[in-house]
Order: structure tokens, then sequence, then C-alpha cells
């Protein structure tokens, strides 16, 4: 496998987001977020570890506009911190937030790397969860005018606009398991959060085009193949259940099919409210899906509600995470999205695997994580030659960053960081992507 078995204007980047890298929250008139939040109470966080200083990439992006540029990529999808713009979610903007990332756009177009913009990479204002977060319909209105402002200003220079990353993580793993920010448990108050992120996607995508008019938008997924442990019925039923959950919950509405009757019907009275027109909204056409891939998940029943399923460990190689190194799984929904659904492009905004790196005499051996990016961009090549419209790859990611509620422990990056003297080293597995690019890596 070589690059140039991939097209030749296929798009190579790496990805981050901007509570997992920036740190400076404190600066510049940035206000706080739910991450700051929930990060900073007690209990929440391995190790009690927070992005107060993460990659301290607010004052180092020149540097890690340098590292992209050596590897050779051509393009970088990154965030943007929602309050640093408006520091209270609406009102008044912050212009000393907004020159952050202007700067970081001139640089990175300096720099011969195309900007990927992600609006929400789940860092909420904290003020407006302080009026209830996503449950409440207003949040959605409110990310319409910010998205709305940001494109005024970034259009010009943005030509890639992602609305979303990951709803499905802001509203299950924020408002129903509780474990992502704001920590909420409640089935119904997820589901209607999923909904007010739909709408919200939906809502800014004509917004974003208005202003930038030769942008190409679209919405980042974290989707995953659901396959049943045993051929019994009943586990097929799960894994049925399991691909509604995860996948046709967000996709069905934003394809204009609706959200799925098999999961209203599960779902009950927590079903979601939905106003006339929300539908149509959130169909409003696209120009590409953004798919985050990690794993696959293996499904049998289970009493449990409101899913009835329970995950099975499977496989043979795991990574960090303890997820399953699964990579056809790509290749598989990949085919999948593009028979199903037909978006226009798909791109992998995010693929990559943590493994317990250390640096021994300024290096970092990873084998393992030169060979999952193999195996997976390998995948990838295979999709494309059965015809997915597959336009480009973002690994997860430059930098190993704060990585959620697993804090600093969880290292995805090609580059390591030495979080006490902030010194960048590249692994082994990002000299392999460097050599990658240039085309002179014999077949995997
Ligand atoms: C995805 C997130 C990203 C990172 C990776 C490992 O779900 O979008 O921020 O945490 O997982």
């Amino acid at each position: 496998m070589k690059r140039s078995d991939f097209p030749s204007d296929f798009i190579w980047g790496t990805a981050t987001s901007a509570y997992q890298i920036e740190g400076a929250v404190h600066e510049d008139g940035r206000g706080p977020s739910i991450w700051d939040t929930f990060s900073h109470t007690p209990g929440k966080t391995r190790g009690g570890h927070t992005g107060d200083v993460a990659c301290d990439h607010y004052h180092r992006y020149l540097t890690d506009i340098g590292l992209m540029r050596s590897l050779g990529l051509n393009a970088y999808r990154f965030s943007v911190a929602w309050p640093r713009i408006f520091p209270q979610g609406r009102g008044e903007p912050n212009p000393k937030g907004l020159a952050f990332y202007d700067r970081l756009v001139d640089a990175l177009l300096e720099s011969g790397l195309e900007p990927w913009l992600t609006l929400y990479h789940w860092d909420l204002p904290q003020a407006l969860q302080d009026q209830g977060g996503w449950p409440q319909r207003d949040t959605a209105y409110a990310f319409a005018e910010y998205a709305a402002y940001l494109s005024r200003h970034l259009g010009d220079r943005v030509r890639h606009w992602i609305t979303l990353n990951e709803p499905w993580c802001s509203a299950h793993l924020g408002y129903y398991a509780g474990v992502h920010a704001p920590g909420l448990r409640d089935l119904a108050l997820s589901l209607q959060a999923a909904h007010h992120l739909l709408l919200a996607h939906g809502l800014a995508v004509p917004l974003i085009r208005e202003n930038a008019p030769k942008a190409q938008v679209g919405i980042t997924l974290n989707l995953a193949p659901g396959h049943p442990a045993s051929p019994d019925p009943a586990d097929v039923a799960a894994a049925r259940r399991y691909d509604g959950f995860q996948n046709r919950w967000y996709l069905d509405p934003l394809y204009g099919f609706g959200y799925p009757p098999d999961m209203l019907e599960l779902y009950g009275p927590a079903s979601p409210h939905i106003r006339s027109g929300d539908l149509e909204a959130i169909a409003t056409p696209t120009d590409f899906l953004g798919i985050n891939y990690y794993t696959r998940a293996v499904l049998k029943h289970s009493l449990e509600a409101p899913h009835r399923f329970s995950g099975v460990r499977w496989g043979q190689a795991f990574t960090h995470m303890d997820w399953e190194v699964y990579p056809d799984g790509l290749r598989e929904l990949l085919v999948r999205l593009a028979r199903e659904y037909r978006p226009k492009a798909l791109y992998i905004t995010e693929n990559g695997a943590a493994y317990p790196d250390v640096l021994v005499n300024g290096q970092v051996s990873d084998p393992e994580r030169t060979r999952y990016l193999q195996a997976h961009f390998a995948a990838a090549l295979q999709a494309l030659r059965e015809g997915a419209p597959l336009r480009g790859y973002f690994v997860w990611s430059l930098l190993d960053n704060f990585e959620w509620a697993e804090g600093y422990e969880k290292r995805f990056g090609l580059v390591y960081v030495d979080f006490a003297t902030q010194a960048r080293y590249l692994k082994d597995s990002g000299h392999w992507l460097r050599v990658f690019l240039q085309e002179e890596v014999p077949s995997a």
C-alpha cells in the first residue's frame, strides 16, 4: 500500500480539538465551558486531570503547525472553542478569542495546510448549560448564531466546515451515561439533547453556506458496525438495536428518513419532542459526512433497559482504551454508508489508537500504532475500490492530549508530549507516516 494507491487529490491530515490541546483557559476573555466545570469536579476525570494547560497549543500553535508541515500533511482538522468566541454563549462576541483563530487559520494557509474547522467539539459555554444546555431548544439557536458569526469572519479563508463532532457523545455520554460533561443521567434529556444537536446542525448549514459560498459543509459522526455475538435471533436483534442507538438515530434523520421507528418504539415516552419543520431542517443537504472510526461492537441480548443489549469483549488485539483493533469494520462502514445513505463525499475525520507509549532517549517506539494505521489505511483503500466516495483521512491525533474522562493517561498522538516540559517528540509512527506521505513505503 502506497500513498499513490489513493487518488492524487486525497486529503491527508491530523485532527485535534480545542479543549484537548489549547490550555489557556483563562486567557484573552475566554468564558468557562462545561468541560472546565466537569473536569474540576472531584472524581470526574482520571487523576483529577483538567484541560487548564493541556498541550499549551494556544501559545505553541506555530510549533505544532511546523510539526504538521514536517509530516507532509495537506490538511488540519481543529475545533474552535465556542466560549472563546462568545464567553457567555451568545450576545457580545470576544474579539481576542476570534483573533486567535484568525492567526491559526492564516498560519495554516501559509504552511500549505487546508483548515478544516469543527464548530463544536463538546465545549459548550457553561452559561448555556446553566440555562439547561442541549435539552433546551434555545441552545440550538445559540449555536446557529455562533456558526453565523464565525463563518462571517473566517468564511473567506476556511473552506471546510464541520458543524458538530460526534453528537452521540454529547448527548449519550453527557446526558445519559454521565461520564462526560455535563455529567447527567436521564434518558429523555439525552434524547432531547440529541434532537437539539441535530437541529443546531441543520440550522447552521444554510448560514455557513450564505457566509462562505464556496465552502463544503458537513457533520462528523462516530459510527461503528454492531455485530451479533451469535446467530441467535435475540443477539441479532440486540445488534440491530445497537445500530439504531449508535448509527441510525443520527444518520436516518440527517439523510431525510426521520428517526428510526424501531427506536422510537423502544424509547416510548422518553422520545424527543419534535416540532414541525425540525426534520426538514435536520435533513438539509450537506457536502460530506465525516466519520470517526475506532472499533466495532459485538453485542448480545440483555435485559437491561432501555437498549437491551450488552457489549461483549471480542477479538485478539486491543488498544490502551481496551478497544478491539478491527480494521475491516472501517471498510464495512464506508461501503454501507455509500450504499444506504449516498453521501456526496465521505471523509474519515478521526481514526487512531492509544498505546502506553514511553519516551526513551528522545524516542518513542510504537509499532502497534503504525500497524493500526497501516491496517486502517488499507481498509479505507479497499472501501474506495468498492466504490465508497472517500476523499480524505485525518489521523487522531497530532499530539498526545487531554483524553476527556481518561485525562492524560491515554496517548493518541503521532507526537509524544512531555506534559511537564511541553516538549514534543515525533513517535516512530509519526516517522512512518512522514515516509508514507513521501511515497517511500514498501507494501505493508
Ligand atoms: C473521539 C473524540 C476525540 C477523541 C477520540 C479518542 O470520540 O472525538 O476527541 O477523544 O475519540
